[in-house]
């Protein structure tokens, strides 16, 4: 991993449940891939209880915690782990704000989204979180190392 300046950095970002079942996945994925960031893991499974529950540790006091748990493991998941400069930071405009009806147009949530309960898909919000949620939600075996060929074009 390299610094900022210029550098890379990882993040996590979970396809959740509706945007599985609403077969948003290839359109997610797309939309990091011609961002130009670089996947370096990627699976979909069906979340254990204690892990949506480590996730959100941080939340554990919010009136919405239990509700929030229950939902990302209502059905299956798609992890991500992205690479890139920046890619934290760029990864949450991809996004959009946490309420989709406040997300701008053109973002995933602002394009596929009107329920904040129900808002198609999460990424980390700092690098150090980035690092703990990836190692939290991948093994070590299911990341991969591997240079993209393209780089040179995008920078
Ligand atoms: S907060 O309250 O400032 O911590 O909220 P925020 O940082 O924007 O969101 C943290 C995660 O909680 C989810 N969230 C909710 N889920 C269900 N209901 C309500 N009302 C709600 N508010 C926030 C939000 O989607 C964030 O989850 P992730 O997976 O990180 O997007």
């Amino acid at each position: 991993i390299r610094d900022s300046s210029g550098g890379s950095e990882r993040t996590y970002v979970m396809v959740k449940p509706d945007g599985v079942q609403r077969g948003l996945v290839g359109e997610i994925i797309s939309r990091f891939e011609r961002k130009g960031f670089v996947l370096k893991g990627l699976k979909l499974w069906q979340t254990p209880e204690e892990l949506a529950q480590n996730h959100y540790f941080e939340l554990k006091e919010k009136p919405f915690y239990p509700k929030l748990v229950k939902y990302i493991i209502s059905g299956p998941v798609v992890c991500m782990a992205w690479e890139g400069p920046g890619v934290v930071a760029s990864a949450r405009k991809l996004i959009g704000v946490t309420n989709p009806l406040q997300a701008e147009p053109g973002t995933i949530r602002g394009d596929f989204g009107i329920e904040v309960g129900r808002n198609v898909v999460h990424g980390s919000d700092s690098p150090e979180n980035g690092e703990r949620e990836i190692a939290l939600w991948f093994k070590d075996s299911e990341l991969v190392e591997w240079e993209q060929c393209i780089t040179p074009w995008l920078r």
